[in-house]
């Protein structure tokens, strides 16, 4: 139970439209733009321990003009699907290429600037948390840059663009672990189920931000490479941009399998007893995906997965001195595609089932918020988890032809964030449904107590339904 202050600071300070420019009008008079907290520091003390809690106590949020917000907010997502992702650049030439920066050059301000709307609607104690208003700065800076950037009309103003983009992904890499930290401090100043709600609406943003933005460099880094000719139409087997023409799910699933082996035996040690990967069932299945999503989440799954079972059998073990194999069911319908993971890892713990997929509840905080501590850079792809470096080559030699390209491209982003594979930090399965869900695919997990754990990972095979966009709900959702 909240204190009484919290609960009541917490109805007084959620005016609906909160806003630091509309409450600070008098330093548009005087011209200085003092701290928002200097103005607005509550007079509360949200978790009881005094007001000079480190979590609450930040200087950084600066006076803004509300007005451009306005206009950006007033306009809405372009929706995009898998496929449009594909036609786009399947023949592209110099004119497809700037119409792409300028659909990019609007979109992202439009998109990030609904999101920063979101963050303004949240409660005082909860925006004003220092993680959180880390990432509201981070938002509004990006909007600011992007508005301000002129119509690219040649492939000079497109090259300048891609490094204001390529800049911005980067320092954005921050953004989960401030966000998670944000959502696990700010537990008990507003729901739980409001809480998770605006953490899957802004992952869900950021990655739609970032599959439009990385499509783009994609494409200008095609469109300047040698091998590459205006016009030209591009193979099956091939990248278009970010998205992999032919993902074969065998394909992934073994290579995430090997990564995932090779992390755990760095993390419980080279003698550790580690299963068996098996993979059955439709083993030809293909689809076009962007290969990071699909990797991040059949890798967690999969990690999930070889933890449970290594750690069952170290408590309970068995005269076999081999684990359990992790079986995984390939299932190609015409729609689409299903990854069944089944372990024998005894299944989810009593005390964690009911929080599987909430970012802000659930046993263990502390130990989360401080395993976070340690990942200021996230870009949420399974790289980042690599012993080796080698998943990306694994997998792209399989099937695509441009390997290096693909790594350079991924590497420049990932190499910068990498993580100690033993930290546990709670949010893989509910950022991996995000991923799942973004294509309007699913993903859900089935424990049997004692025994062990069946997910269930269905992909859209089509690729041709749109971001989850369909409702003006959704649309707000990007
Ligand atoms: N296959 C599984 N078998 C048993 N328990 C599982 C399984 N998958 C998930 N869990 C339980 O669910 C919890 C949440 O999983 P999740 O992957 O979201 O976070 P995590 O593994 O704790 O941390 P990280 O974000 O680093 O993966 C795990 O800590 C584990 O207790
Ligand atoms: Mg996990």
């Amino acid at each position: 139970m909240l204190p009484s202050a919290v609960q009541n600071a917490t109805k007084i300070l959620r005016p609906s439209t909160w806003s630091p420019a509309r409450l600070s009008v008098s330093s548009t008079v005087t011209g200085r733009t003092p701290p928002l907290c200097a103005i607005y520091r509550p007079r509360i003390d949200p978790i009881g321990e005094g007001i000079a809690d480190r979590r609450w106590l930040h200087s950084t949020a600066k006076w803004r003009p509300v007005q451009a917000l306005d206009e950006w907010v007033a306009k809405e997502a372009r929706p995009i699907s898998l496929r449009q992702l594909m036609v786009f650049g399947r023949s592209l030439t110099e004119e497809r290429l700037i119409s792409s920066a300028n659909y990019v050059r609007t979109e992202l301000p439009t998109r990030i600037a609904h999101r920063i709307r979101d963050m303004q609607r949240l409660p005082y104690v909860v925006v004003t948390n220092r993680h959180m208003s880390e990432v509201y700065e981070l938002y509004y800076t990006a909007f600011d840059t992007f508005r301000r950037v002129k119509e690219i009309k040649t492939l000079e103003d497109n090259d300048k663009f891609c490094s204001i983009i390529a800049g911005m992904l980067r320092a954005h890499l921050t953004v989960i672990p401030k966000l998670a930290m944000g959502i696990l401090e700010c537990n008990g100043l507003m729901s739980a189920a409001d809480l998770d709600r605006f953490m899957n609406t802004i992952l869900r943003s950021r990655i739609s931000r970032r599959v439009i933005a990385e499509q783009h460099l994609a494409l200008t880094e095609t469109f300047n490479s040698d091998w590459f000719s205006p016009g030209a139409k591009l193979s099956e087997s091939e990248f278009i941009g970010e998205v992999f023409l032919k993902c074969v799910a065998r394909d992934v699933v073994e290579s995430c399998g090997r990564a995932v082996q090779d992390l755990a035996r760095s993390a419980y040690g080279p003698d550790a007893a580690i299963p068996e990967i098996r993979v059955d069932g439709h083993l030809g299945a293909t689809f076009p995906y962007i290969l990071t999503h699909l990797q991040y989440i059949v890798g967690e799954l999969l990690r999930n997965s070889v933890q449970a079972v290594i750690e069952n059998h170290r408590k309970n073990p068995t005269t076999d001195k081999k684990p359990p194999p992790i079986e995984v069911t390939l299932c190609e319908a015409q729609q689409h595609v299903i990854i069944r993971i089944s372990d024998r890892g005894g299944g989810i713990s009593r005390d964690t089932l009911p929080y599987l997929w909430s970012f802000g509840k659930g046993p263990s905080t502390d130990q989360r918020l401080e395993n976070l501590g340690q990942v200021p850079l996230m870009a949420a792809t399974l790289q980042e988890l690599r012993v080796d470096g080698n998943l990306q080559n694994d997998v792209v030699g399989h099937g695509g032809s441009h390997g290096s390209r693909y790594d350079e491209h991924n590497g420049s982003l990932t190499s910068l964030s990498t993580r100690p594979p033993n930290l546990r930090l709670g949010i893989s399965l509910p950022l991996s449904r995000v991923y799942a869900e973004y294509w309007a695919g699913s993903l859900e997990l089935h424990s049997l107590e004692g025994y062990g754990v069946d997910a269930f990972l269905q992909i859209s095979k089509l690729g041709n339904k749109n971001e989850q966009l369909a409702t003006r709900a959704a649309m707000d959702a990007v």
